[in-house]
């Protein structure tokens, strides 16, 4: 077959299938602009999806102190057909936080309980496993035979544990599992005649985030460690709110010892039908003092967020009376305290006694989380004062409502900037067009209003919320293009994270996620890669990048974005090519004498626009990297169809 003459010359410049550059690009490398953030890229963890209790808190237990709304679930009775074994659930008045015990009497025949954990134990061969319970013998003396068994009941770790005090004791026990297996369940065989009553029966691998008794699990902490996170907003999202006020999020009953923190339903469990859940709580195990922990532990800044006195728009929507705010504006004051306080403040005092008398240096907090309407501006002014009369350097994130544009955005957008608030929450949960379509979204914002906290964004493949939607290669690659929009006014743009953070792959309600997990495993989606690679390549100061004296900001459906980073002395460029051809791109560097002649180069595609990762394939879609030679000042670039490209160069003097 007989070429034609341009695809023929096409090919000799290897530009076959691809789109030639239009002009080049331009990076004033000499014309630094905003600091880029400490903060910029971050993390938003809420519990949903099992993200707290049966994922990141490695407790495998499930209702350890029966006090889920129906007392034994999660546990169930096994016996031999002459056994008159029995247990009683005892509902005492003195310990508010953790009414429920059980009794539990035996009479020598085979007698036990089975606990199922959560959709299964995850255990692993040749881990370590710490059983704890709280117990008090009433009659005779009991010993606990323990056994994890896989579903074919063979046993694959046990231990004796005899109970011996007849006050309430601590007893444990631990031992070391001789197999692998995803969904195995914990028998606890009652040995011996008599009476004993039991609580907060706890099994925990060893292996946990640093080793910590009790921890959170290992795998999970490292993903997050991994994209060196800005900040660590916690605990949410709508578990903030609460369904109703009486459910809201109450961070005094997440902190001091565990078996006084009092649980509470978690609103996710019945929120969606299609997605029940009904043996989700909270347990509060991974409470306040735990995400204070672990923001110090992976670098980020701490974000709590708090209740305003308002439950759930979606739900109940019900408001505490503005002159009723009183304790929940003590709750925000007290938490600074707990941060940050001396250790001979009532609050500062409690985070000694849990093993951390240095302030965990809080310095962001946010007032409510996706509230709307008047009501929303008149408790928040209440919160602004307090806190700022008292703590003027805590800076203070408000909200702008679930969605990032219409009437309600409107009005607390105009608010809060007469307001002259801090930091204001804007939500994106919306289409991978959308995503593309808004990259400049920000170009224009009105630079004298409040900085903006870029606080869930996810671009949704099918609908928004829709239980369809996927963590597909073409989301991970529009949220992308949008992100060089928020790096490019990165003076505006202080914070950013994906949300949600987390889902179990057999309990999840909500989808996407940045990372799913099952009982033992867990890996990032193409999403996940696409925010590591910005978070790991934050760069400290803007610099301009433009084609024709404008952004790069769709046209040819290419996006740009640039940093310098003045501890390695490099430019960071960040392109996306969302169309399907090639493009090649000639990028000169201006201002710059010299380049170091060899650069670095991540590039991530997916095979098609609907790839995803998975338990099977955890990289599918995933960074390659790659060394550039450089020449001079400029860079030639081709980029892939569909691909995000970050480059790091140096400048050599
Ligand atoms: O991320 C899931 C939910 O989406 C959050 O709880 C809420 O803030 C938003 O509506």
């Amino acid at each position: 077959m007989q070429l034609p003459k341009l695809y023929k010359t096409l090919i000799a410049l290897g530009l076959a299938g691809q789109v030639a550059a239009q002009t080049p690009l331009v990076v004033q490398v000499n014309k630094p602009k905003a600091d880029v953030q400490p903060t910029m890229w971050g993390l938003f963890f809420e519990d949903i999806n099992m993200g707290a209790d049966g994922g990141l808190y490695a407790e495998l237990v499930k209702n350890r102190s029966f006090e889920f709304t129906t007392p034994l679930m999660g546990w169930r009775e096994s016996r031999s057909t002459k056994s008159t074994g029995s247990v009683l659930v005892i509902n005492r008045a003195d310990q508010p936080a953790n009414p429920r015990f059980l009794r539990v009497k035996t009479d020598g025949e085979k007698y036990g309980l089975i606990n199922e954990g959560f959709r299964g134990m995850g255990i692993k061969q040749g881990v370590g496993y710490d059983f704890s319970i709280l117990s008090k013998n009433v009659e005779g003396n009991l010993t606990l035979k323990l056994e994890l068994v896989n579903g074919e009941g063979q046993v694959l770790g046990t231990a004796s544990l005899p109970l011996t005090s007849n006050d309430w004791k601590k007893h444990s026990v631990s031992f070391t599992a001789s197999k692998t297996e995803p969904k195995a369940k914990l028998n606890i065989w009652f040995e011996g005649k008599g009476t004993a009553d039991l609580d907060m029966i706890s099994l925990f691998p060893k292996d946990t985030w640093k080793n910590r008794p009790g921890g959170l699990r290992a795998d999970l902490v490292q993903l997050l460690a991994d994209m060196k996170p800005g900040f660590l907003r916690f605990p949410g999202g709508c578990i903030v709110e609460g369904y109703d006020l009486d459910r809201r999020y109450q961070w005094k009953n997440t902190v001091g010892p565990i078996e006084a923190r009092k649980g509470e339903i978690n609103r996710w469990n019945t929120e969606f039908k299609h997605r029940l859940t009904p043996d989700y709580f909270q347990t509060f195990g991974l409470g306040f003092f735990e995400y204070f922990q672990l923001s110090e532990d992976i670098g980020a800044e701490p974000l709590p967020i708090l209740n305003c006195g308002m439950a759930c728009q979606y739900n109940s929507g019900e408001v505490v009376p503005v002159d009723e705010l009183d304790p929940y504006v003590q709750d925000a004051l007290d938490l600074i305290e707990f941060a940050n306080g001396s250790t001979d403040t009532k609050w500062g005092k409690l985070r000694a006694e849990m093993g951390h008398p240095k302030p965990f240096n809080l310095k962001l907090l946010g007032i409510g989380n996706e509230q709307w309407g008047p009501q929303y501006i008149d408790r928040y002014v209440v919160f602004e004062k307090a806190i700022k009369s008292k703590y003027p350097n805590v800076r203070l994130i408000s909200s702008a409502g679930p969605n990032p544009d219409g009437e309600v955005f409107g009005f607390l957008s105009g608010k809060l900037r007469e307001l002259k608030a801090d930091i204001v929450d804007e939500h994106y949960y919306r289409s991978p067009q959308w995503f593309m379509e808004n990259a400049n979204r920000y170009d224009d914002y009105d630079r004298k209003g409040p900085k903006i906290f870029a606080g869930e964004y996810a671009s949704q493949s099918k609908d928004i919320a829709s239980q369809n939607n996927k963590n597909t290669w073409l989301c991970a690659l529009s949220e992308a293009a949008f992100m060089t929009g928020l790096e490019r006014n990165a003076d505006m743009v202080h914070m950013a994270s994906y949300a949600p953070l987390f889902a179990h792959a057999d309990g999840w309600q909500w989808t996407p996620d940045l990372i799913w997990m099952n009982n033992l495993q867990s890996y990032g989606t193409p999403n996940y890669y696409v925010q590591k690679l910005y978070s790991t390549n934050k760069g400290t100061k803007v610099l301009p990048i433009t084609a024709n004296n404008e952004w790069v900001a769709g046209k040819n459906k290419l996006y740009a974005s640039a940093t310098w980073d003045e501890p390695t002395k490099e430019i960071i460029l960040k392109l996306v090519n969302t169309s399907d051809q090639a493009q090649t791109e000639t990028i000169n560097l201006e201002g710059v004498k010299k380049l170091d002649s060899k650069a670095k180069r991540w590039t991530m595609k997916g095979a098609e626009l609907d790839s995803e990762n998975s338990f099977e394939n955890p990289k599918q879609v995933s960074p390659t990297e790659e060394e550039l030679a450089v020449k001079g000042t400029k860079l030639n670039l081709t980029l892939a169809p569909q691909s995000f490209s970050v480059i790091r160069v140096k400048v050599v003097k």
